[in-house]
């Protein structure tokens, strides 16, 4: 929760006892912006303790047992691989449930929020006012992950096809020797991923829009619970002792994009609710539920690479 620079917004708050607010509510609640009043304040602080105790304690989002051992950089090889292919599976099925969120959104302005992911995803490259670039360097720019935006709007962004997410994927996946069609599919993902993906575009595009609000929201927090990070540092460190020299950009800007998108979604929450009829438990229910399919997919993958070892010591004694 931020605070707000205006002392006049903080008396407020206090004197109405709605401290905890971000201040786009604050501000709206002062101006009489409808839907926002100091009922509905202190109704949502009560649903924000809710949603922390019975949404965010997911054992998913308070401990990842993959991401941890993940951060350590002891992988071989072989695990590397395994993940990159089941990562690649997930950033592809993304794209659908991605698309089934837009198609689905209850207002053009969440059916544009929805496309500037889906835009991006697909290699339009974000624009921030008052940040171009020079022509000359324009180029490089627009698609190397370590160099593009990861702020923004696609609105008047240039779409280049070296800065879909899926080919920074790439980079990596042929540089541990995967090609083309050695990932990204359906038929690459484990059940556990499959499963997962399968629950994205069930719930986060879920036709009921109040249903993918709540999956979406679920989403975001489990991102910004740090795992973008985890894996970084497990990345660097697996290059550091294997001179491996995988390219980590598209992993660094995640990680980046992530740090910048913490405080919109709680911003989001807010606006949803005093807008919006938002059912409690039907939120808390399917934010579950979508956390569910997330960790069915971590802990797939801490089966997949446990497995990957009882192989090689098979192998070994064979
Ligand atoms: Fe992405």
């Amino acid at each position: 929760m931020n605070v707000t620079t205006d002392p006049n917004i903080d008396y407020f708050a206090r004197e109405h006892h709605i401290e905890g607010l971000t201040s786009p509510s604050l501000v709206a609640i002062v101006e009489h912006q409808t839907g926002y009043t100091v009922g509905k304040a202190r109704r949502f602080l009560h649903f924000q303790d809710r949603i922390n105790q019975e949404l965010l304690s997911h054992p998913i989002i308070r401990h990842n047992a993959y991401t941890a051992w993940f951060r350590e950089g002891l992988q071989s090889p072989e695990q590397i691989r395994a993940f990159i292919v089941q990562f690649s599976v997930f950033s592809n099925m993304f794209l659908v449930a991605q698309l089934w969120k837009t198609v689905h959104a209850d207002s053009l302005e969440g059916m544009r929020a929805s496309k500037e992911i889906l835009a991006n995803e697909i290699g339009v490259v974000f624009r921030s006012p008052g940040h171009e670039r020079p022509e000359d360097k324009v180029d490089r720019h627009t698609y190397d992950p370590e160099l593009v935006s990861s702020e923004g709007t696609v609105d008047g962004g240039t779409f280049r096809f070296r800065a879909a997410h899926f080919e920074w994927l790439l980079q990596i996946a042929r540089k541990l020797g995967l090609s083309f069609n050695d990932v990204g599919k359906r038929r690459h993902g484990t059940d556990a991923t499959l499963y997962f993906c399968d629950e994205l575009v069930r719930l986060y595009g879920s036709e009921n829009y109040r249903t993918s609000q709540a999956a979406s929201y679920a989403v975001e927090n489990w991102a910004a619970a740090g795992f973008w990070d985890e894996l970084v540092a497990g990345f660097e460190k697996f290059n550091k002792h294997t001179n491996a020299a995988l390219p980590l950009a598209f992993f660094t800007w995640h990680s980046r994009l992530e740090a910048q998108h913490a405080l919109h979604t709680q911003e989001e929450l807010e606006e949803l609710y005093f807008t919006s009829q938002v059912d409690e438990d039907d939120f808390i229910h399917y934010g579950n539920k979508m956390l569910d399919g997330v960790a069915a997919f971590w802990n797939g993958l801490d089966a997949q690479r446990q497995q990957l070892v009882v192989d090689d010591e098979r192998k070994a004694h064979a």
